[in-house]
């Protein structure tokens, strides 16, 4: 049997499409607009404020597969992933939805009809399950359907009631299953939701409530159907496939995977090339939609994906970087579906290659390091925290790759003592989260029922408009009018600031945002009260929005500038467009030259002087892009969209607010350079009178450097080296005179410790000394008796305790244990080897009953 998976996507989409659902296409994988999501992980997720009554759908039915990803969050299938045959980290949902309009008596019939009739699955392979309480799903299956009763079965919530994620819309489904094993006759309800052999193919969710965030559950205005049916799934169904992986969506993976590393699909049961198979194809397509490795959220899941995979070519004998060769097949398989893939072939590979590069650097030290860690785990079956965390923090090592070498050896991973650890790494200096909302918690109080707001902004900068809705938390207000001149943040561009007035009422506007079609002002209330005054002047900083469109338009002008520079790979990765500056990511695998800055700027400089007049229009999509228009990376756009065109020179998709003519912009400087990922740099930039600003900055920070050096601008450059110089040898010679000192009191503490049956017991805290640890173990080297020490001292107001024990003492006192014990008190982790182990905590102030806490327990054992 050979049925392509292509013709089964296209059965699927022509079936709906001729019960009148509208085609819309896939939204990226890597959402820009949802902070909720990591990754969209059900084909609702774009649906969601038609769900939640925020935007209204251009059409009641849709039909489409949609670019899924489940590897963090409430739907998490990693653990599984390459280890059985049908988990994925990324996969294609493909739906249907209803939204208000059919519901379960249709979404039930055509569902059957389907995969009966179209598809001719074998009805004696098929079982329903359905929600315990949903008596009206249950009735129309065995009366609208030719199911049998017996293959109609009911689960309680953690089965058949779909959610989203711990908020959002959510209701009671009903899911097909398809038995794949041998043994027809054999069948059995027991093994739906139970045995592998039993594949849940398909969802059909009654959507009717929202899960807020208190965990109650609220009736929505409408009903909806949301349907998602794996595509792998029915895809290794239709052909009589147990495996997913043997499928025309895997198999030139795998076999690009035999071909590259020389072992066959059946290597060690196959695990290595499913996960590799599977891991490339989420890193493809969430790099083709913009999203970056990293070293925190969505990033960070890149990372930890992609070094999954790496560790997996190891266990293949794939020493080299070998991911970035797949990226070609991958393209080849899914490229006529998903054309981001082919569109940014050169780039995805690129940025592979660079982390499976950097990656590759560490990967073979650290799993060296591991097995050392795994030999001094002894008879304990626990990898320490801090062993995890220096596997993490020196080798690159992911915790749940981690994990997975652990498992791999019986042992599992102390994730306490390892968070402890990031704990503290954190508080040294993380920067706050993308992923955070300051919105009210309170209800919405409609005063005017409107569908959408209108955008009056880009004419109008001021105007009257009536309040729709609004929210109150103490002094602050969230308030929708019916229209207004408030620019809601997108696009990078950041939300307008203003005032919302009347006689009466008055309030500052300090943000603006977008939820479905609807622009929320975020206020702080100043005078009067909303809910008497309910018509208000809308008016937004004018001087603010102008700083804004300098930036905005200079970023489409920098975009091409870069193009022209750098070369045609560049994508805007990412941009922010505020008052005082613009910022720019892009794709591009070095840093960026003086003369390349220069050129840039020069280049972005002559467009605002030819002052060009800049035209907006609105259009088709596929017109824009037929006309050349730039549409960006993990971008949403809709069917209608806006071209910003500056003649000439740049052409874009942009909703944001620009000027009328390049010269209003004045002057562009760039101001700052870096690398943000690998293969991404970032480019900050000002405008107009910044730039003068800028440009007097930097020449008044040279001049200060010269007075202070007293010299010329001619030898600053060699005054500054001097300086450093001298400076690296001065803190080389502190050390040296540290060390020397250190090994003093070494002599002074041995000769005086206490000698209890026969052992020096050496406890105490020393402050100032170079390198604790090593002071440690001095101690036990210089020391020609038995001897145990433990010494703490506060650094950086951090506890570290060192715990040390001569050779002949360690059957009977093991450093690691006395650590770990040391370190509770502490408030942290602790752990090493039995000569030499250290502690740390939280608790400075614990350090002297830390210390008594290990000496007793010391005294204890010998
Ligand atoms: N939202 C449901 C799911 O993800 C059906 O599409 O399973």
């Amino acid at each position: 049997m050979n049925i392509p998976s292509s013709l089964i996507r296209k059965q699927f989409i022509d079936f709906f499409k001729a019960k009148q659902h509208t085609f819309i296409k896939s939204a990226p994988v890597a959402p820009n607009d949802d902070p909720t999501l990591l990754f969209t992980n059900a084909g609702m997720n774009q649906f969601k404020p038609i769900f939640l009554d925020q935007q209204k759908p251009t059409s009641p039915r849709a039909v489409n597969y949609q670019k899924c990803i489940r590897v963090s969050g409430k739907h998490n299938d990693l653990e599984e992933v390459g280890v059985d045959d049908y988990h994925h980290t990324f996969f294609e949902m493909l739906g249907n939805w209803s939204f208000g309009d059919y519901y379960k008596e249709d979404a039930i019939t055509w569902a059957w009809e389907l995969i009966t009739k179209v598809w001719k699955m074998d009805k004696r392979r098929l079982w329903v399950s359905i929600y315990k309480e949903d008596e009206e799903s249950k009735t129309i299956w065995l009366e609208k359907t030719d199911i049998p009763e017996n293959r109609v079965l009911k689960f309680g919530k953690k089965d058949n009631f779909w959610e989203m994620g711990d908020t959002g819309p959510c209701g009671p489904c009903t899911e097909i299953h398809y038995y794949v094993g041998d043994d027809i006759s054999g069948q059995s309800s027991k093994g739906v939701n139970c045995e592998d052999d039993y594949r849940e193919f398909w969802n059909l969710v009654f959507i009717q409530y929202n899960r807020d965030s208190n965990g109650s559950l609220n009736d929505l205005p409408n009903k909806h159907v949301d349907t998602g049916a794996g595509f792998e799934r029915v895809v290794s169904i239709m052909n009589l496939k147990k495996s997913n992986y043997e499928t025309d969506l895997f198999v030139p993976l795998i076999e690009e995977i035999e071909k590259i590393s020389g072992k066959s699909k059946d290597f060690e049961s196959g695990v290595a090339h499913r996960v590799i198979s599977d891991h490339i194809r989420m890193l493809g397509f969430s790099l083709a939609d913009g999203a970056i490795p990293g070293s925190d959220g969505r990033g960070y899941v890149l990372r930890r994906i992609l070094r999954r995979a790496s560790r997996f070519g190891r266990t293949l004998g794939l020493k080299d970087p070998f991911l970035y060769k797949l990226v070609e097949v991958l393209s080849d398989t899914m490229g006529e579906f998903y054309a981001e893939l082919e569109d940014n072939k050169d780039y995805i590979k690129k940025i592979i290659l660079k982390e499976e590069e950097s990656f590759g650097l560490t990967l073979d030290k650290g799993l060296e390091v591991f097995s050392s860690i795994v030999k001094d785990t002894h008879e304990k079956d626990e990898i320490s925290g801090q062993n995890a965390f220096k596997l993490y923090d020196t080798y690159g090592f992911p915790l749940d790759l981690t994990e997975l070498l652990a498992r791999e050896k019986n042992l599992t991973v102390d994730r306490a003592g390892f968070e402890f650890c990031m704990d503290e790494q954190r508080a040294r200096g993380k920067k706050s989260s993308k992923f955070s909302s300051n919105k009210s918690t309170k209800d919405w109080i409609e005063v005017l029922k409107v569908a959408h707001s209108d955008f009056l902004g880009y004419e109008e900068e001021s105007c009257l408009s009536k309040v729709a809705m609004f929210r109150l938390d103490g002094g602050k207000a969230e308030i929708v009018l019916d229209q207004t001149p408030f620019y809601a943040e997108s696009g990078g561009q950041v939300g307008d600031k203003g005032v919302l007035r009347s006689d009466t009422f008055y309030a500052n506007v300090f943000d603006t945002q977008k939820t479905g079609d609807k622009i929320i002002h975020f206020c702080i209330v100043k005078k009067g009260d909303i809910r008497s005054q309910t018509e208000v002047i809308s008016e937004i900083d004018h001087i603010r929005r102008n700083n804004i469109k300098l930036n905005h338009t200079a970023t489409h002008l920098l975009h091409s500038a870069l193009k022209e520079v750098l070369g045609k790979h560049v994508q805007q990765a990412g941009s922010l467009v505020d008052e005082d500056k613009l910022r720019f990511d892009l794709t591009h695998y070095e840093k960026l030259s003086q003369e390349e800055i220069s050129m840039i700027e020069m280049i972005v400089n002559r467009e605002i002087l030819k002052n060009i007049l800049l035209s907006t229009d609105t259009k088709s999509f596929d017109d824009a892009k037929s006309e050349g228009a730039q549409a960006l990376f993990g971008e949403k756009y809709g069917d209608l969209v806006r071209v910003v065109d500056i003649p000439g020179f740049s052409m874009e998709l942009c909703g944001g607010t620009h000027v009328s003519r390049t010269g209003d912009i004045g002057s562009f400087k760039i101001s700052k350079e870096s690398s943000l990922a690998s293969g991404i740099r970032r480019i900050e930039a000002v405008t107009g009178l910044m730039a003068v600003e800028r440009a007097n900055e930097v020449s008044s920070q040279i001049n200060d450097l010269k007075n202070v050096l007293s010299c010329s601008s001619d030898s600053l450059l060699i005054e500054i080296n001097n300086l450093i110089h001298s400076n690296k040898s001065y803190l080389k010679e502190i050390s040296r005179l540290r060390r020397i000192e250190d090994r003093q009191k070494v002599k002074i503490m041995v000769d005086g410790a206490e000698e209890i049956n026969g052992c020096k017991v050496i406890v105490g805290s020393l402050e100032q000394t170079e390198n604790l640890k090593s002071f440690g173990q001095d101690c036990i080297d210089q020391s020609k008796s038995p001897t145990i020490l433990l010494i703490g001292n506060i650094k950086d107001k951090a506890p570290l305790v060192v715990c040390a024990v001569s050779n002949d003492m360690v059957k009977k006192v093991n450093a690691a244990e006395i650590a770990k014990s040391v370190s509770k008190v502490l408030g942290g982790g602790g752990g090493g080897k039995p000569g030499i182990a250290t502690a740390g905590g939280r608790k400075p102030e614990a350090l002297d009953e830390a210390l008594k806490v290990g000496y007793n327990e010391i005294i204890s054992r010998i």
